[in-house]
C-alpha cells in the first residue's frame, strides 16, 4: 500500500476507489494549496493527483523524493516539468478524451455568444437599452459560410470543426506545419487548440493579431498564456479585432478589475471547459486509472507527452 495525496476535492468516486488500494489525503480547501503546502503534503507520498492549478516543478520534485506518479486531472500537462518528471523517473498521466466533447462546446458556445453579440445584447437589456426591435441593431457575423480557423487539429480541435460544419462554416484547419499568419488573414473566427508550451506561448502576438481582419473573433478555450493579452486588449480597443471568448485567460483567475473584461464583445468564462458532471467525473476515473497503474509498476492507461 503506498501513500497518496490529492490536491482537491473531486467528483464522483474515484477517489474513493483510489482508497481501497493506497492510503490517500485528499486537500480539503476550495482553493489549491500553495506551493510550500503542496510540498509538505507531498513529502511522504508515492502518488500525486494534481490540479492545473498545482505547480509540479523541480522545487517539488526536491521535496517529494518517494514520488513515483503524478496523475494530473487535466488533458493538459504544463503545470508539470515533464523533462524533471522524466529525470527523476516519475511517470506522469493526463486525462484526454474524457473531455473533448464539453470542450468543445463551450468552444461553440463562445464562438456563437461573440459572433452574435450576445454579451453586449445581454447587458443592453439589463441595462434598460432594449428600446424596441431595431432593424439595425446588434447585428453580428452569420457562422454559415463564415471561415472559420482551428488553431491544432487535435482531439478537441476537430470536436470543434465538426460541431461547426454543422453550422454551414467552412473550417480550415491549421497545424504544426501550415502558414499560421495567411490562414489568420482568412479567416472570420479563430479558435485555439494547441498546448501550451515554450513553443506556442503567445502564438496568438501583435503580429498574428494585426495578421487578422479587423471583424474577426478569437476564442480560446486551450491555455491563456497561447495569446499576448495586452496585445488583445489593444486590439479589441482600437477596433482592429470584432471580439474574444476566452475560457482560459493569464493569470487565472483574472482579476476582477482587469481592462479585458470590459474590452468590446468580449466574454471571459471561468476556464469551464471540461466542466460537466460527465467529463469531470470521466476525468477523476482516468485520474486514478493513471495513479493506480502507476503504483502497480504498470504503464500508464494516458500517460503525458512531452512536445
Ligand atoms: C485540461 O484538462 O487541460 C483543461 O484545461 C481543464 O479540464
Amino acid at each position: 500500500m503506498g501513500r497518496c495525496f490529492v490536491s482537491r476535492q473531486l467528483p464522483g468516486d474515484a477517489v474513493a476507489r483510489l482508497s481501497e488500494h493506497h492510503e490517500v489525503e485528499v486537500w480539503p480547501g476550495d482553493l489549491p494549496p500553495s506551493p510550500a503546502e503542496l510540498a509538505a503534503a507531498c513529502a511522504e507520498v508515492d502518488g500525486l493527483i494534481s490540479l492545473l492549478t498545482d505547480r509540479v516543478d523541480a522545487t517539488l520534485f526536491e521535496s517529494a523524493a518517494s514520488l513515483k506518479v503524478v496523475s494530473n486531472y487535466a488533458v493538459g500537462s504544463d503545470n508539470v516539468d515533464l523533462a524533471e518528471a522524466e529525470r527523476r523517473g516519475v511517470a506522469v498521466g493526463v486525462t484526454p478524451d474524457v473531455l473533448t466533447m464539453a470542450t468543445a462546446d463551450i468552444a461553440i458556445g463562445l464562438l456563437v455568444s461573440v459572433a452574435r453579440r450576445l454579451p453586449e445584447a445581454a447587458s443592453d437589456v439589463r441595462a434598460g437599452r432594449w428600446r424596441t426591435w431595431e432593424p439595425r441593431g446588434w447585428l453580428g457575423l452569420e457562422l454559415s459560410g463564415a471561415t472559420l480557423a482551428i488553431v491544432g487539429a487535435g482531439r478537441i480541435g476537430r470536436a470543434t470543426a465538426a460541431r461547426a460544419e454543422a453550422f454551414g462554416m467552412n473550417v480550415e484547419l491549421v497545424g504544426r506545419g501550415d502558414d499560421l499568419h495567411d490562414a489568420l488573414s482568412r479567416a472570420d473566427v479563430v479558435s485555439l487548440h494547441v498546448p501550451l508550451s515554450s513553443e506556442t506561448r503567445h502564438l496568438i502576438d501583435d503580429a498574428a493579431l494585426r495578421a487578422m481582419k479587423s471583424s474577426a473573433l478569437l476564442i480560446n478555450t486551450a491555455r491563456g498564456g497561447l495569446v499576448d493579452q495586452d496585445a488583445l486588449l489593444a486590439a479589441l480597443r482600437e477596433g482592429r479585432l470584432g471580439g474574444a471568448g476566452l475560457d482560459v485567460t493569464d493569470p487565472e483567475p483574472l482579476p476582477a478589475d482587469h481592462p479585458l473584461l470590459g474590452a468590446p464583445n468580449t466574454i471571459v468564462l471561468p476556464h469551464i471547459g471540461s466542466a460537466t458532471h460527465k467529463a469531470r467525473e470521466k476525468m477523476a476515473e482516468l485520474t486514478v486509472d493513471n495513479l493506480l497503474a502507476g503504483l502497480a509498476g504498470d504503464p500508464l492507461p494516458s500517460p503525458a507527452r512531452a512536445r
